[in-house]
């Protein structure tokens, strides 16, 4: 995010809050609950969202040099990725071209050839079959084309994007939407990869990213645990094409407001959380800490289940002070876990049996929860299904 952009931004957040206002969308709009449950619809999202869309797996940094690779089986579609000898991401569908079975387990390391468990074929990091086992008791292959099948792929400005099914190339603009000046600026790939967690929840994968995307629940939900942390109810909001960001403030925001009124002097880094959606299915929270990257994916093949699955990326600016202080990098993933699990995933779970039970037919998504009402549109507009309209009041 570019220097001038966090100023107005700051200043922005800074107006919200003398005044009490938040982002306004301008009027309310109402959303279908059968979203969340109708095994139609779930259909037609698995496959348009989960198969055919680009997603961003994660950051550069989950490959950190080259021949390395990171196998991945999240998307419901098993993916290798690597960085081969020259140092290029590439893609590849994770299933061997003798018998289909996984060449790869799930898990990231240091490798230039994959020896596939059954009968130990093996292939390169460029997706060449490199070595058939005893071949000349099998027969000739060569002129087969066996290669692993290539999946669209790439690298943008620290940030890993894989179309899970083979495909036209990934476009950049369609991915990023407008957001290359604030990528570049974030320096993503200098962020190392330090853990990640899953977390399982009973309610429709939307209705998780619902769960970030708003923070008039702040002082309520979370008013015994995090509550305190982030200023409720002023926040400021972005669209990017189907991406948004949005800027919440924190408790040091409030403090520098009374100390120092000068928001150009303010660090920007230190006294907000700066949250982006990337459509379909990431939310990517960025702080003075680092990056907090949650996938988020159906599960069980239900709409009523959801996986989250939380990467947390350090600032290599906090990373040596994070050591000195003796802080744990498992009671930092520990703390997420514990408020969304403990918290946001419970409601979440209500509202999942609410909807099921069919007791209302829509919900109300307010002005001040503008980035809910980009949700919604973002993932209709994927389905080509009519975008929804705010009402007047
Ligand atoms: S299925 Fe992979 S070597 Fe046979
Ligand atoms: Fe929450």
């Amino acid at each position: 995010m570019k220097k001038t952009e966090q100023l107005r931004v700051l200043n922005e957040l800074n107006e919200h809050i003398a005044t009490g206002s938040t982002t306004d969308a301008g009027g309310v709009m109402r959303a279908p609950m059968s979203d969340f449950t109708d095994p139609q619809l779930f259909l037609r999202e698995k496959e348009a969202f989960f198969r055919k869309e680009p997603l961003c797996m994660g950051l550069s940094s989950e490959l950190p040099q080259s021949n390395t690779y990171w196998s991945d089986n999240a998307t419901g579609m098993p993916i290798l990725m690597v960085r081969d000898g020259q140092g290029h991401f590439r893609a590849f569908a994770n299933v061997c071209r003798h018998r289909g079975s996984l060449v790869v387990e799930e898990g990231r390391g240091s490798r230039s050839r994959f020896t596939c468990p059954f009968h130990a074929w093996t292939y390169g990091n460029t997706g060449d079959l490199i070595a058939v086992n005893k071949s000349s008791q099998f027969g000739d292959v060569s002129d087969l084309g066996l290669s692993l099948f290539e999946l669209p792929s790439a690298e943008l400005y620290g940030t890993l994007w894989v179309r899970p099914i083979q495909g036209d190339p990934i476009d950049e603009e369609d991915c990023l939407g407008g957001l290359q000046d604030d990528f570049m600026n974030w320096n993503l790939p200098d962020h190392p990869f330090i853990g990640m967690q899953i977390i399982d929840a009973r309610m429709n994968w939307k209705l998780v990213i619902d769960s970030y995307g708003e923070i008039y629940h702040l002082n309520v939900l979370h008013k015994e645990t995090i509550g305190d942390a982030v200023i409720g109810n002023a926040q400021t909001l972005a669209t990017f094409e189907k991406n948004l960001r949005m800027v919440v403030a924190n408790q040091k925001f409030n403090l520098l407001r009374m100390l120092l009124p000068y928001p150009d002097r303010w660090p920007y880094k230190q006294v907000t959380q700066t949250i982006y959606f990337l459509y379909p299915n990431v939310i990517m929270m960025i702080d003075s800490f680092g990056i907090d990257f949650l996938r988020i994916f159906p599960l069980n093949d239900s709409p009523s289940h959801s996986r989250t699955i939380h990467t947390w990326y350090i600032d290599p600016k906090v990373q040596k002070q994070f050591e000195d202080q003796g802080l744990s990098h498992e009671d930092k993933l520990k703390l997420f876990r514990e408020s969304v699990e403990q918290e946001d995933y419970v409601m979440g779970a209500d509202i999942q049996k609410n909807a099921e039970l069919k007791i209302q037919e829509e919900i109300v998504l307010g002005r001040n929860e503008e980035s809910l009402q980009h949700f919604h549109n973002a993932h209709r507009l994927g389905l080509g299904r009519e975008q929804l309209q705010v009402g007047t009041t």
